[in-house]
């Protein structure tokens, strides 16, 4: 039968519990529409340090690559916070996703009806949210040159880093996000800096130079300030919205929240060509690591993304995504999405209500 090779990234912190979970309900779902999947496990981040190292090994780069797709817990921790650059957790994963390639990074930030209560937000304001940040992911102030530490004029101590964006970068990411809002509402909100900063300005006359190609698509220009009040103020106004690598990184944080949980929200990270690489936007919440506190569905939503853009695999996809709206249909909650009345239950027990859910569902079709 039909087998992928999924390589699977646990990393630190919650990332092996969470990862766990997804496992589960992939391996399950693939039974259900007959295929396989091989699942290859091996470390990044601060498990790679604390076992090879560095926090990216070669061999880690090359089964990835080697994959029909790969999903990642989390990476980083207090242990490994003091590390020389070269040797973060976060450098293995900035590692990872340049070695793949993988410059488009969409993260979905969607309220559901289950988890209105959960949003900081008032009601009428975070219902009915759904909105897609698509993140340039392996360019920026990230990756530009030159960068590092040294001594200036009066040899005071100075940090410096470069955000710097080609032509190239900017048409590739913006594409994806047009096509993106093409198959969603429609509308693609643009958020930049161009007021002050040149790789800005570039980025704007690039973004709104490629709009004459999809006339369908409603472009609007955002400053970033703007946005950060625009995402709590109104969120329902965006639909689709592409910016660089650092302000994608701060809006889906901040979008995360108004869905309930920064625990809720996956993402998917793909290339020209290759394996993709899924991954739940939270960290490795070392506050709550070991604790069987974590919420999984991040993560098990990010499978679901891997199933539909990495593999696509509609069906299955569709299956997880049915299971966890019938998981919190059925009142199961991890604190960070718990309110009075519903069932509090850690990260394995959500799992194996997901699992539950998506058996329930075959025998209800
Ligand atoms: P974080 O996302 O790990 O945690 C922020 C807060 O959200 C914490 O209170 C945490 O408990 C909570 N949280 C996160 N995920 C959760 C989940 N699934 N369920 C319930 N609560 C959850 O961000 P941070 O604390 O700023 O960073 C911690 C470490 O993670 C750092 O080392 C950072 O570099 C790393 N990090 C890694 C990634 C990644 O692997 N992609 C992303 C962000 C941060
Ligand atoms: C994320 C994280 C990473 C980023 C860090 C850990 C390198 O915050 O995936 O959002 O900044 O991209
Ligand atoms: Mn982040």
């Amino acid at each position: 039968s039909k087998s992928y090779t999924i390589t699977l990234l646990p990393g630190d912190g919650i990332g092996p519990e969470v990862i766990s979970v997804a496992k589960n309900a992939l391996k399950l779902v693939a039974s259900l529409e007959g295929f396989e999947f091989k699942f290859k496990e091996v470390p990044v981040g601060g498990a790679a340090l604390d076992l090879t190292g560095v926090p990216l090994p070669e061999e880690t780069l090359s089964t990835a690559k080697g994959s029909d797709a790969v999903l990642l817990g989390a990476i980083g921790g207090y242990k490994w916070d003091n590390n020389e650059k070269h040797l973060k957790p976060e450098t293995g994963l900035l590692q990872l996703r340049a070695g793949l390639k993988v410059f488009a990074n969409l993260r979905p930030a969607t309220v559901l009806p289950q988890l209105v209560d959960a949003s900081t937000l008032k009601k009428d304001v975070a219902e009915g949210v759904d909105l897609m940040v698509v993140r340039e992911l392996t360019g920026g102030i990230y990756f530009g040159k030159p960068r590092g530490f040294g001594t200036n004029g009066n040899g005071e101590e100075i940090g410096f880093n470069t955000e710097v964006y080609t032509t190239h970068e900017i048409d590739r990411i913006a594409r994806v996000a047009f096509e993106t809002a093409r198959k969603r509402g429609g509308k693609l909100c643009s958020v930049d800096k161009a007021n002050v900063l040149e790789a800005s300005m570039l980025w704007r006359k690039r973004v709104t130079a490629l709009a004459s190609e999809y006339p369908d698509v409603e472009l609007s220009h955002m400053y970033v300030d703007n946005a950060a009040m625009q995402l709590v103020r109104n969120p329902k106004q965006f639909d689709t919205i592409v910016t660089n690598n650092i302000f994608g990184d701060i809006l889906s944080d901040e979008a995360s929240m108004i869905t309930g949980s920064i625990g809720m929200l996956p993402s998917a990270s793909l290339g020209e060509s290759g394996p993709g690489l899924f991954e739940p936007i939270h960290g490795s919440a070392p506050d709550i690591a070991g604790q069987d506190k974590a919420n999984p569905l991040a993560t098990v939503l990010s499978a679901a993304m891997l199933l539909k853009y990495g593999l696509g695999e509609e069906m299955a996809a569709r299956r997880i995504e049915a299971a966890v709206l019938d998981t919190l249909d059925r009142g199961y909650r991890t604190g960070d999405i718990h309110s009075a009345s519903q069932k509090l239950v850690g990260c394995k027990e959500m799992g194996e209500q997901v699992l539950k859910s998506i058996d329930s569902k075959v025998a209800a079709a």
